[in-house]
């Protein structure tokens, strides 16, 4: 059986082209939760900030947050060559981006004042968590941040039944039947999402103060803390 992370890198090298087509459909809210990230930075407007973009995609979050700090050193980091290539062609011109093709579980990284994801870390397995979010720990400044859009299970049944359903009832108005049936089972073989509780309590064991939820929309969330 292929290990999931392989499985990972095949779908995302696959459906790369239609990614920025596709995920506004699929993730409700994107733009908003986009938004939420970007301005949770402490940072002043323009000041030159350090970041590692955490599963870089297409570079969606990495060219929001240069509107806010064009002077950034943006360290883009993705499994897959695909999305690599596509964030280069969006962020063309920028200067001070770096750019690896790299699996996050083993990229050495630099030192940041800030680290960001969006729905990335819902791949790891949750027995992994507490050491990544430690390596994020340790590559942050004093003061630095760590936000991250994600997945994020209920605590109990019945909200996670319901978080379900409101996602459902979101792709319908945007994918075929087809398309969401594909969806879902992509969801089944290559998530694995924590509970957001769980994720606070990670979080603190690996050492971050100010821990937050800064926004949440049923199953999705955003949230992190500081060093
Ligand atoms: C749902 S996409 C999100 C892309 C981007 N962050 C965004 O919000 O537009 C998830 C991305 O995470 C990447 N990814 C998943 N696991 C990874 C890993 N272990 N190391 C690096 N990238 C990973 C995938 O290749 C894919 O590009």
């Amino acid at each position: 059986m292929k290990n999931r992370f392989s499985v990972i890198k095949e779908h995302f090298e696959r459906e790369a082209a239609v990614f920025d087509k596709n995920f506004a459909r699929f993730a409700p809210r994107y733009a908003e939760v986009i938004e939420a990230l970007v301005s949770s930075l402490p940072f002043p407007k323009g000041r030159r900030i350090s970041v590692a973009d955490l599963g870089c995609g297409t570079g969606n979050i990495t060219k929001a947050l240069l509107k806010k700090y064009p002077r950034a050193h943006v360290t883009c980091i993705d499994l897959s060559g695909q999305m690599i290539s596509l964030a280069k062609a969006k962020l063309k011109g920028c200067k001070n981006i770096e750019f690896h093709v790299a699996d996050l579980r083993e990229f050495k990284f630099g030192r940041y004042d800030a680290v960001i994801s969006s729905l990335v870390m819902h791949h790891f397995e949750k027995g992994d968590k507490k050491a990544f979010y430690r390596k994020i720990y340790d590559c942050l400044k004093k003061g630095g941040v760590f936000y991250n859009a994600d997945i994020t299970l209920a605590s109990n049944r019945y909200l996670q039944l319901m978080y379900m359903e409101k996602w459902l009832e979101f792709l319908r108005k945007g994918c075929s039947p087809a398309e969401i049936k594909r969806m879902l089972n992509n969801h089944k073989r290559e998530d694995r999402p924590a509970s957001l509780m769980k994720e606070m309590q990670t979080l603190a064991k690996a050492g971050f103060k100010d821990i937050d939820v800064i926004y949440k929309w049923y199953y999705f969330s955003v949230y992190g803390g500081v060093k």
